[in-house]
């Protein structure tokens, strides 16, 4: 990934993804074309909705054009994301215009967040579907072609999709997230999710463990545990802490890593996200104990400024902040540390922000998302406070923060030069078909020659020179 791709105000986690799905099942003639936004949970999430539509026959495209159904699956994390989605489907309402058979479904969170009103402007779409209801989709479906419109956005205590097996829509490659748990009750002043994603709810601890095995016999090498919060993952333990059932064993996010790490030595674990006011010491420990667990954090600091940080109900200070980051520091040394910022949140004053630049001295990410604060209709923020940061100074302070975060991502590339580095080959080089590329356990990309490596395989690769976003080395393990 090159660091302009990440520093954008919409950064790769806002980029759309469409499936090409080959799925065994006994097809109805039907296509169905799936579109993703947003976060690694929602490319997940279409992962589920993929596997339950294929149950019903349908065969997923890549070509729009001979979609019988169109569902995309959306974000609404920040305005700008929903703007996109609207020019979407603003596209697709030409094709339903050409074709009144075509149904177009939007999901996630934009689906959770505008619930009917979507289906009332413009007729741009058939089916509002929220992140707990795409078990009902065929039903939905069902409905539309009674001549009515269809909408769930019921949200859920306890849907998991943990007995669903997602279909891996990247067939044949080497990364696969899993989804370990849903929603977040924490609050963030900002943030919208726990509105739209509902509350805090783990997954069946052995449904994880099965899902990861079976990835890894299918021949993945790596899996991510994803969850809005996976420091409170917790399984028969209640919020308060106490044992639910007698008879069932406890499992907390370091004991879940933990049996996932035992499958095999060689899948690679990786996890996002945590929270700072929950990351504890066993979490860590975990990681220093297993190689294949990588090393590598994403610990979303949002603010250097304990005041921010309170505004934003985060829960730590800037102080707790740097405590947590000095735990990792001694506990996994040589961790990559990666970080969420906002610039311009409200009533952000110069000096709060030049906070945030000093605590990123301090840390030295090695990678981070950066984005101008975007007030989101229902939030405490918006609610409390006054979106007062003028757009040019919310730029200007962006761009200072960028500024600086790639000094050190060439920086955090510039130490790697000269070490060895055990490399998981994803594939060929984008730029060239005699270059391989895989990624460290810190998680940065390497190009090196391909000899008769292939993807897969675990490399070890002398690094000998870099940019910002990229190590260039050449293999020190035997080719066989
Ligand atoms: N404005 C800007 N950025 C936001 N994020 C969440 N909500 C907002 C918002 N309203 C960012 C946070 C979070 C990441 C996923 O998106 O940095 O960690
Ligand atoms: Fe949003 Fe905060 Fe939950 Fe992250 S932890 S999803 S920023 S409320």
């Amino acid at each position: 990934m090159s660091i302009e791709n990440k520093v954008i105000d919409e950064s790769v986690q806002g980029e759309a993804t469409l499936y090409p799905v080959k799925d065994k099942q006994a097809i109805n003639g039907k296509k169905l074309y799936l579109e993703s936004y947003g976060c690694q949970m929602n490319f997940s999430d279409s992962e589920v909705v993929a596997s339950i539509m294929s149950n019903q026959g349908y065969e997923t495209t890549r070509n729009v054009d001979e979609a019988d159904i169109i569902l995309i699956n959306t974000c609404s994390i920040r305005e700008n994301a929903e703007l996109r989605v609207r020019q979407r489907l603003t596209d697709f309402k030409k094709k339903k215009d050409k074709n009144p058979d075509l149904i177009v479904g939007i999901l996630g969170c934009m689906a959770e967040r505008l619930k009917a009103e979507l289906l009332e402007e413009e007729k741009l779409v058939d089916i509002v579907a929220g992140p707990d209801a795409y078990r009902d989709l065929p039903n939905l479906v069902e409905e539309v072609g009674t001549g009515q419109k269809a909408v769930n956005v019921l949200l859920s205590r306890d849907e998991t999709y943990a007995d669903i097996s997602p279909v891996r829509l990247d067939q044949g490659g080497i990364s696969a997230f899993v989804t370990i748990m849903r929603g977040c009750d924490n609050m963030c002043s900002f943030c919208v999710v726990p509105f739209t994603r509902g509350r805090e709810r783990s997954r069946d601890p052995e449904s994880i463990v099965n899902e990861c095995k079976d990835i890894f016999e299918k021949g993945y090498r790596e899996v991510t545990l994803l969850g809005q919060n996976v420091d409170s993952y917790r399984w028969n333990i209640s919020s308060k802490g106490e044992i639910k059932d007698q008879n069932i064993p406890t499992t907390n996010f370091a004991q879940l890593m933990e049996r996932v790490a035992l499958l095999s030595p060689d899948l690679r674990i990786r996890f996002s996200t945590s929270h700072p006011k929950d990351m504890t010491d066993d979490v860590l420990i975990v990681m220093a104990k297993y190689e294949n667990i990588c090393s590598c954090i994403h610990l979303p600091v949002q603010s250097g400024d304990s005041d921010v940080l309170f505004r934003m109900n985060r829960g730590y200070t800037r102080e707790w902040y740097l405590e947590r980051i000095a735990a990792i520091q001694n506990i996994v040394p040589n961790c990559a540390i990666t970080t969420d910022i906002i610039s311009g949140f409200c009533g952000e004053t110069e000096e709060e922000h030049k906070n945030t630049l000093s605590l990123m001295d301090l840390v030295e990410f090695d990678f981070a998302f950066m984005y101008k604060y975007s007030e989101r209709p229902k939030t405490l923020a918006e609610r409390r406070f006054t979106d007062d940061v003028p757009d040019e100074v919310k730029g200007r302070r962006l761009e200072e923060i960028i500024e600086k975060q790639r000094e050190f991502a060439l920086m955090s590339n510039k130490k790697q030069i000269g070490t060895v580095q055990k490399v998981l080959v994803e594939g060929l080089s984008k730029r060239s078909s005699e270059h391989l590329c895989g990624r460290t356990s810190r998680n940065s990309m390497v190009i090196f020659p391909k000899l008769s490596f292939q993807k897969g395989d675990y490399v070890m690769v002398r690094i000998d020179s870099c940019t910002s976003a990229t190590l260039l080395g050449e293999a020190t393990t035997i080719n066989s």
